[in-house]
């Protein structure tokens, strides 16, 4: 990996494991500065550290949040820009996964889900424009899901929020563009600890069904993907300024696991 963000001042949410502990590597890799941040403060301060101690001389910071409470966003965000002296990029996988039934999800299952995905992703998504509105714009980078696009039974609140999630790119991306602050979510399938986790939750005719609905889906292997090999590229991209005239778009990186139509 090149040197392709030297200059980029970065939030990464969600960064104690999986697509954000890769993707905080990954930056750092790149030449980026990176705040990582999380709910799990162990996992996040681990991650951040190791990445101090081996990736291109970069300093990484941890800094604690909980992505659905909006006092914790905003002190997180203010503290991450007094650090990075300024933001270029939010990158944002801090989510839940749960399974659920339409028929019986229940009214806390759903706010909680609702919560930490949905309105997460608003607030942390407001708290970065308002450090870039006015500081030349930047790149914001959801995460939504396959599961937003398709019906999904066996996690009906988790499909509901990641279809919010599409929504709220579409109409951040279009209400933010005049600051030149772009919004865009990639759709990954990877092998992360939260597919493990379902995975394990699944009886074996649930595994079978996944098998045929999701992995025998995936044209290029048939395998979910490595988070940094096979994400982090489009990750520096969405971050760096080759991708200044997306945004808007839900971008599968899942290799052709789904399409967005
Ligand atoms: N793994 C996949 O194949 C897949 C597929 C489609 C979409 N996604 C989406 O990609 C993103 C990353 O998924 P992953 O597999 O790396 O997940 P993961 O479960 O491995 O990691 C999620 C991280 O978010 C953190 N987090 C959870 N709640 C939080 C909160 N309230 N505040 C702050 N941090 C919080 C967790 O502590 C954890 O470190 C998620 O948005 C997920 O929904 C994943």
């Amino acid at each position: 990996m090149t040197n392709e963000l030297t200059g980029k001042r970065i939030i990464v949410t969600g960064c104690a494991r999986g697509m954000g502990a890769a993707t905080v590597r990954t930056y750092a890799r790149a030449g980026a500065r990176v705040v990582g941040m999380d709910i799990d403060d162990d996992g996040g301060a681990a991650v951040v550290a190791a990445v101090n101690g081996v990736e291109n001389g970069q300093q990484a910071h941890y800094i604690h949040v909980d992505i659905a409470d909006a006092d914790s966003v905003a002190a997180a965000f203010t503290e991450a820009v007094q650090v990075l002296g300024g933001l270029d990029t939010l990158a944002h996988p801090a989510a839940i996964q749960r399974s659920s039934d339409a028929g019986s999800v229940s009214v806390a299952d759903w706010d909680q889900m609702f919560a930490v995905n949905v309105r997460g992703t608003m607030l942390t998504n407001q708290a970065a424009f308002g450090h870039m509105k006015d500081t030349g714009g930047g790149s914001i980078i959801n995460f939504g899901s396959i599961s937003g696009q398709r019906p999904e039974v066996s996690a009906a609140a988790y499909s509901a929020a990641k279809g919010a999630v599409h929504s709220w790119t579409r109409t951040a991306a279009g209400t933010w563009g005049a600051h030149n602050v772009r919004v865009n979510a990639v759709l990954p399938a990877m092998a992360t600890p939260m597919y493990r986790e379902a995975m394990a939750r699944a009886t074996e005719e649930q595994r079978t069904a996944s098998y045929w609905q999701n992995r025998r889906t995936i044209a290029l292997g048939e395998e979910y993907g490595d988070p940094e090999k096979d994400l982090g590229p489009v990750m520096v991209f969405l971050a760096s300024d080759a991708s200044h005239f997306i945004t808007g778009q839900l971008i599968p990186v899942d290799g052709g696991q789904t399409s967005v139509r």
